[in-house]
């Protein structure tokens, strides 16, 4: 039945990539802290490029993706990490609010003393600027 292999390419267009982001988490070759949220923005463009960028196709389950991403996976610490991550920070055309916020929030969270705060704050002009 048609109906039956459409599904089949449907699942695979949208699980292959997904799998790669499960292998990244759940192995045990980098810590994947650093990764996570470049995995996940590129297997959601991969998603989407599979679909040949017709949002009708796989609005839904970007929906399911986001929900389980906004609620279960991501948190700033994902955030923190592509920052710190000098292979994308230093190859990225412009670094996402979310994931500056993602860094602010880890440091707030991680150092209370004010003071030590502005010596991060300083030496994270000199990481901008390599
Ligand atoms: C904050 O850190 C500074 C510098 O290390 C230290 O001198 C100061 O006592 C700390 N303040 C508090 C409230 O812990």
């Amino acid at each position: 039945m048609p109906l039956f292999w459409n599904n089949v390419v449907f699942s695979l267009k949208v699980s292959g990539s997904l799998v790669c982001v499960l292998c990244l988490v759940d192995g045990e070759r980098k810590p994947p802290m650093g990764y996570i949220y470049e995995a996940m923005d590129t297997a959601k463009e991969a998603i989407s490029k599979s679909f040949k960028w017709d949002e009708n196709r796989y609005e839904e389950i970007f929906r399911i993706i986001d929900i389980r991403w906004n609620i279960q996976l991501h948190c700033p610490l994902h955030g923190a990490g592509w920052f710190l991550n000098p292979e994308f920070f230093y190859s990225a055309k412009e670094v996402d609010e979310e994931v500056t916020n993602g860094l602010l929030l880890c440091i707030e969270k991680l150092v209370p003393n004010v003071s030590i705060r502005c010596k991060i704050d300083d030496e994270l002009v000199k990481y901008k600027r390599a």
